[in-house]
C-alpha cells in the first residue's frame, strides 16, 4: 500500500465518522508561541482544545507536517525522521478515549489490513497525578490486545506548561520472528499511533487543572506505518523516499548506509523548513537549518570536498515540495542552499587558521569557546570537530 493510499484511507475512515478534514498548518507556530516549530499536530490547534469553539466542529482529522530536533541525535535508526507527516485526529470535549482506540483497531486491522496479533497497546497505569486508565485497558482486553502498562511512558504532553494527559499508544510487531516480549522491551514493537486522553493542563508552577472539556488527540506516523505496511525495515526504505535512493548514491557515491540516511533525513527536512520561510541564521529556527545543513556537508566532504549542493537534482526538491504541498522553486531553494555552502566553507577555512593559532593547541576552556564564538563566529559543536580533523 503506498502512502498516498494509506494517508486517504486515514482521511476518509473518520471522515465516515464524523471527523471533518481541516489543512494542516506550516512549520512555524504563531508568532508569540514559545516552541520554534509545530513538534506535533496538535500543536496549532491548542486554543481549541482549551475551550475555544473551533469553526468545523468537534470531530476533526488532518496531515501536519511536523519537526523534532529532540529526535536529532536519533535520526538514521530505522524509526526517527526530523521532518515528517503526523496523521491526526480529534475530539474536543465530544467522545472519549475508548471509542477513539476501538475506531484505531477497526482502521489498523479492517481498514489496513494488519494482522490483530501483531498488535500490542500500553496504558497509563496510574500515579499520583491520575489514577490508572482502567478504561483504556478494558477497551484493549475486549479486543484481545496485549496491554502493558507504564506511567512516564504513558504520559503526554507538548511542552513543560500547556494540555497534557496520560495516553494510551499502538505498537506494530516488526520483527521476522512471531511477536515476542513487550514495547518497553523489546524495540521491535514500533509505536504506531497515540491516542492521549488530554484533559489537564500543566501550569508554570507544575501543577495540573483539568481543561474545561475532555479531548482526545490523537497522532499517527505516516513515514513510520508507510514503512511497516510496506514491508520495510526502516522509514527510510518506504515510496516516499525512493527518488532519493535512486539519485543520492549515484550522485555522492561510496557513502555507506548511516551516511546516507543522514543526507536524506536533512536535506530533505532543510527542504521543507526551507520551503515554510525559514533562512539559515544564528539563532532559533535558521539555526536549526544551518545546523541540518552543515551536517550534511560534514558528511559529504568526509570523503571529497569537492561535493556541492548546487547539484541536488530538482526532481528531489520538487518531489519534497510536492508531498509536503509546499510552493517553491528547486532552482531558488537550491541556491539558498549553495549559498549556506559557501558560508560555511569560508568559516572552516578561517575556524582552521585561527585554530592552528598555539593557544589552541592544548585544551580549550569556557573562555576559549566564548572568544571563538564572539569573536570569529565559531560554534562550540564545530570547533570540536574541527580539532578531530
Ligand atoms: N500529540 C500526540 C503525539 O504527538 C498524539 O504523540
Amino acid at each position: 500500500m503506498d502512502t498516498e493510499h494509506m494517508v486517504r484511507t486515514f482521511v476518509e475512515y473518520f471522515e465516515d465518522r464524523g471527523h471533518r478534514r481541516i489543512t494542516g498548518s506550516t512549520l512555524l507556530p504563531p508568532p508569540g508561541d514559545p516552541v520554534l516549530f509545530t513538534t506535533s499536530g496538535m500543536h496549532p490547534l491548542t486554543p481549541y482544545l482549551e475551550g475555544r469553539p473551533h469553526p468545523l466542529g468537534r470531530r476533526l482529522v488532518n496531515v501536519q507536517r511536523c519537526l523534532r530536533t529532540t529526535d536529532l541525535e536519533e535520526v538514521g535508526d530505522a524509526t526517527h525522521l526530523t521532518v515528517f507527516e503526523m496523521l491526526g485526529t480529534w475530539s474536543l470535549g465530544d467522545y472519549e478515549g475508548p471509542l477513539s482506540l476501538d475506531w484505531g483497531y477497526g482502521l489498523l486491522t479492517d481498514g489496513l489490513g494488519i494482522d490483530p496479533g501483531l498488535l500490542y497497546a500500553t496504558v497509563h497505569g496510574g500515579d499520583d497525578r491520575t489514577g490508572p486508565d482502567t478504561a483504556s485497558l478494558r477497551l484493549w482486553q475486549d479486543r484481545g490486545v496485549p496491554v502493558e502498562l507504564t506511567v512516564e511512558e504513558n504520559w503526554w504532553s507538548n511542552g513543560p506548561v500547556g494540555p497534557c494527559g496520560p495516553d494510551s499508544e499502538i505498537f506494530l510487531w516488526s520483527g521476522d520472528t512471531p511477536p515476542r516480549s513487550t514495547p518497553t522491551q523489546d524495540d521491535r514493537w514500533v509505536e504506531v499511533w497515540n491516542h492521549v486522553m488530554m484533559r489537564h493542563r500543566r501550569l508554570e508552577d507544575g501543577s495540573l487543572v483539568p481543561l474545561p472539556q475532555r479531548n482526545v488527540d490523537t497522532g499517527l506516523g505516516v513515514e513510520r506505518l508507510a514503512s511497516l505496511l510496506q514491508g520495510k525495515s526502516s522509514v527510510f526504505d518506504c515510496d516516499v523516499f525512493a527518488p532519493w535512493r535512486r539519485l543520492v548514491p549515484a550522485l555522492w557515491p561510496s557513502l555507506d548506509e548511516p551516511s546516507l540516511r543522514l543526507v536524506y533525513d536533512h536535506l530533505r527536512s532543510a527542504v521543507v523548513v526551507t520551503g515554510d520561510g525559514v533562512r539559515p541564521a544564528n539563532t532559533g529556527r535558521g539555526y536549526v537549518l544551518r545546523r541540518l545543513v552543515r551536517r550534511v556537508l560534514t558528511v559529504l566532504w568526509r570523503d571529497d570536498p569537492s561535493r556541492s549542493l548546487g547539484d541536488l537534482p530538482d526532481e528531489l526538491v520538487s518531489h519534497t515540495l510536492d508531498r509536503f504541498r509546499q510552493q517553491g522553486e528547486p532552482g531558488d531553494v537550491r541556491r539558498l542552499l549553495l549559498q549556506e555552502e559557501h558560508r560555511f566553507r569560508q568559516l572552516l577555512e578561517r575556524g582552521r587558521k585561527v585554530l592552528s593559532r598555539p593557544r589552541f593547541q592544548g585544551p580549550l576552556d569556557d573562555e576559549d569557546f566564548r572568544y571563538l564564538h564572539d569573536t570569529h563566529g565559531l560554534p562550540r559543536d564545530l570547533v570540536m570537530s574541527l580539532r578531530q580533523e
